[in-house]
């Protein structure tokens, strides 16, 4: 896809990958939204870019829908919605679990894509096609026992990804995850140095840009595309689950 004239919506793209995101789509020449609840941040973002902000809590259905008619408005159509705001949990699957934690990340980080497709579907078909990538993670292909709940909403985007990349591409859109390993952002701020002693190499959020743009120029849909430390980003790989025997 050329990118030049092309409407981008980005959700969490106030800091971090969003951010990245958001200046590169930018500097390639596309119309860029940000939507997000870091209202400070997002608007000098937006404004620093050209584009535009709205704020939006992609927890909220409505939200969404608001965020993509803001774009249509704005720029009229939409091309590229990267489906991007999240959090960690921390929420403990032991003795202190705490459901409204739970809840939280839920809403967020499944909720938020879910609602974020669901709106920018007819938006993007309208506009003669485009690309949706949420953004999941390497804890969305392998076991998190330090963050198991946002382990399993990962997995579960990963899981809405590859279920309906095949269902929308009759239709134009092509629908992508994108499954960074740790990359410094706020959202690893203050355990840098734990994961660096685990043996995890940090990425640059311009390693995971790189791989956004590797996304947007292929020509698959409903891959998972893992980012990793000194490997080319591609997609992951599923091994086919064993069928039924018959005899
Ligand atoms: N940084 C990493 O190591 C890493 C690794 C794998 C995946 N990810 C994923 O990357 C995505 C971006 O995170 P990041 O690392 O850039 O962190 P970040 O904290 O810099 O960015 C997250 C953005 O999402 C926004 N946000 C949070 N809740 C929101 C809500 N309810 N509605 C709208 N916006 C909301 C925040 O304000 C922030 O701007 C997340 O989905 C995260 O799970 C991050």
């Amino acid at each position: 896809m050329k990118l030049e004239g092309k409407v981008a919506l980005i959700t969490g793209g106030s800091s971090g990958i969003g951010e990245g995101v958001a200046r590169h789509l930018a500097s390639q020449g596309a119309h860029v939204v940000i939507a997000d609840i870091d209202d400070a941040r997002g608007k000098e973002v937006a404004a620093d870019i050209g584009g535009k902000f709205i704020h939006a809590d992609v927890s909220e259905a409505t939200d969404s829908s608001a965020a993509v008619a803001f774009a249509v408005s704005a720029f009229g159509g939409l091309h590229v919605a990267h489906l991007n705001a999240g959090v960690t949990s921390w929420c403990s699957m032991g003795d202190d679990f705490d459901p409204e934690a739970y809840r939280k990340a839920m809403r967020i980080n499944l909720d938020g894509v879910v609602y974020g497709i669901a709106a920018a579907r007819p938006a993007i078909i309208a506009s003669g096609g485009g690309t949706i990538v949420a953004t999941a993670s390497m804890a969305g292909l392998v076991a998190v026992p330090f963050d198991p709940i946002y382990s399993a909403n990962k997995h579960a985007v990963v899981g809405l990804v590859r279920s309906i990349g095949d269902l929308y591409a009759a239709e134009g859109v092509k629908v992508h995850a994108l499954c960074p390993s740790f990359a410094y952002t706020n959202i690893i701020k203050g355990s840098e140095q734990m994961l660096l002693d685990m043996g995890f190499p940090i990425l640059d959020v311009s390693d995971v840009v790189d791989a956004f743009q590797r996304i947007i120029d292929a020509d698959s849909t409903g891959e998972c595309w893992y980012v990793i430390a000194g490997r080319e980003s591609e997609p992951f790989r599923f091994r086919h689950a064993p069928g039924p025997r018959l005899d």
